[in-house]
């Protein structure tokens, strides 16, 4: 029988020769040191390919059960036997925020309240075409770190993409990361020590929370209103607690996926300007958006404003490509800080976005991402609506819609009530730096036209359907 800690199989073959060996073998009487049939007689016994053969003992001895003497054969591992009891549980209490329970590969609840976008939306083709390119042409690409600064043709592409949203910047002031994390990891190590004061928009992206709790930063909330931060009280806020820097998520906010408009940018540039405040512009959905919006980093000209950029959402959660792009002596301190803690961004996947974003397949992909989000946005807002949920402001595109159901005061209950129905929500207090509950939550709408998110937000109050 496969375990839940077994490595995955890949054909069913191969499925088979382990199982036959697994319980054959392992489990059923032979003791550490035990030789196991020859792939020759297994080949044989089974009726079955050598590869076959070759590639289960591979993945048994991936698995830790069997180890290999070159010219003796293989053998039954010391821990075989007791295997499973090697794992340790990780407790999720163990883990800071509930909403990482989303990120579970085994979980089977459809992911209505998580920040990606379903695996069968993603387009592989394109990228498979880059992977297979970049390993038949750069030895390097596969197998090297990455220059400090990262892959410079990339470099050169992104400065090249960031010119179309109104920001001019040079390749050597682009930084690439291991996805937007990294690039606020980044950022918050080099540029807050335990108490300074930052601000942070409420609701707001709930790893930057963490982030800065890691940091022990002294955390203010600034109100997200729909078209950016409420400036009356981001004036008030300046005055009172004297922060150094802010952080805003301009296009498609997580979670309430509103955007930033231009009057507000102005007067928000105006207040870091008079108050000495440096802004982190966290922009990495910007490819969700058709026609660009204005940019806190375009008025600014990267000069107290810092911008982040990641391929995550867009392209591959997986790959983990993201970027900083700021003023030469940030970027300069920043290579160090980088350096210093994971010496190169993954080289590999910055080729093979390079390749993408060189040969258009990048832009095409998100042109019919674009139209495909779009649909899902309004016939989301036109299911919830429908059902009676308040919508805090009808997104113009991009993954999130922010919403309570009138009936309901504890988004902590509806998650409770999603769940007996097979559904994962976030609550909505994760994404408050004061963490109390509020009958608010995130819907991603790339998940909500499942038949049982249609069914659950048509009635979400019923924990028996
Ligand atoms: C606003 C925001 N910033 C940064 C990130 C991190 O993205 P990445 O997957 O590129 O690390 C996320 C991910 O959800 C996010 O929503």
């Amino acid at each position: 029988m496969p375990h839940d800690a077994d490595l995955p199989v890949s054909r069913p073959q191969t499925t088979y020769v382990v199982e036959h060996l697994r319980t054959g073998f392992i489990e059923n009487g032979a003791g550490a040191g035990s030789r196991l049939p020859s792939i020759r007689r297994l080949t044989r016994e089974l009726a079955v390919g050598r590869n076959t053969v070759i590639e289960a003992y591979e993945h048994l001895v991936a698995e830790g059960l069997v180890h290999s003497r070159p010219g003796a054969g293989f053998f039954v591992a010391e821990r075989a036997r007791s295997g499973q009891e090697d794992t340790i549980p990780v407790s999720l209490a163990d883990v800071t925020s509930e909403n990482w329970r989303l990120f579970e590969q085994d979980d089977t609840r459809l992911k209505l309240g998580c920040g990606w976008l379903p695996d069968d939306w993603r387009e592989i083709d394109d990228l498979a075409h880059a992977i297979r390119s970049v390993t038949r042409q750069s030895r390097a690409g596969v197998f090297d770190y990455s220059p400090p600064l990262g892959t410079p043709a990339l470099r050169t592409l992104i400065q090249q993409r960031l010119r179309r949203l109104g920001i001019e910047t040079h390749a050597n002031q682009i930084l690439l990361t291991g996805g937007g994390s990294h690039a606020l990891d980044l950022l918050v190590r080099l540029l807050i020590r335990p108490g300074d004061t930052v601000l942070v928009e409420s609701p707001g992206y709930y790893n930057l929370l963490g982030l800065l709790r890691l940091q022990r930063a002294n955390i203010i909330a600034v109100p997200r209103r729909a078209d950016g931060p409420d400036i009356e009280r981001l004036e008030a806020l300046l005055l009172e607690h004297r922060p150094s820097l802010m952080f805003i998520n301009s296009v498609f906010q997580n979670p309430t996926g509103t955007s930033l408009s231009a009057p507000i940018a102005h007067r928000l540039l105006r207040l870091a300007e008079r108050h000495d405040v440096r802004i982190i512009e966290d922009d990495i959905y910007a490819d969700f958006q058709n026609t660009p919006s204005v940019r806190l980093s375009e008025l600014d000209g990267l000069d107290r404003v810092i911008y982040v950029g990641s391929f995550s959402k867009s392209l591959s959660c997986s790959l983990r490509v993201g970027f900083i792009s700021g003023q030469p002596e940030l970027i300069r301190r920043l290579v160090d800080v980088k350096m210093l803690t994971s010496i190169s961004a993954p080289h590999f996947a910055e080729q093979v976005l390079a390749t993408m974003l060189q040969n258009g397949s990048y832009r095409r992909m998100m042109e019919r991402l674009r139209v495909r989000l779009a649909r899902q946005m309004s016939a989301t807002l036109a299911l919830l609506r429908k059902a009676g949920w308040q919508i805090f402001d009808a997104p113009a595109g991009g993954l999130f819609v922010w919403t309570r159901h009138p009936d309901i005061e504890s988004s902590q209950r509806l998650v409770a009530h999603a769940a007996t129905r097979g559904i994962a929500l976030s609550p909505g207090r994760v994404f408050l730096p004061e963490a109390r509950d509020t009958p608010w939550l995130r819907i991603n709408v790339a998940y909500a036209t499942d038949a049982r998110a249609r069914r659950f937000l048509a009635d979400p109050a019923n924990d028996r359907a």
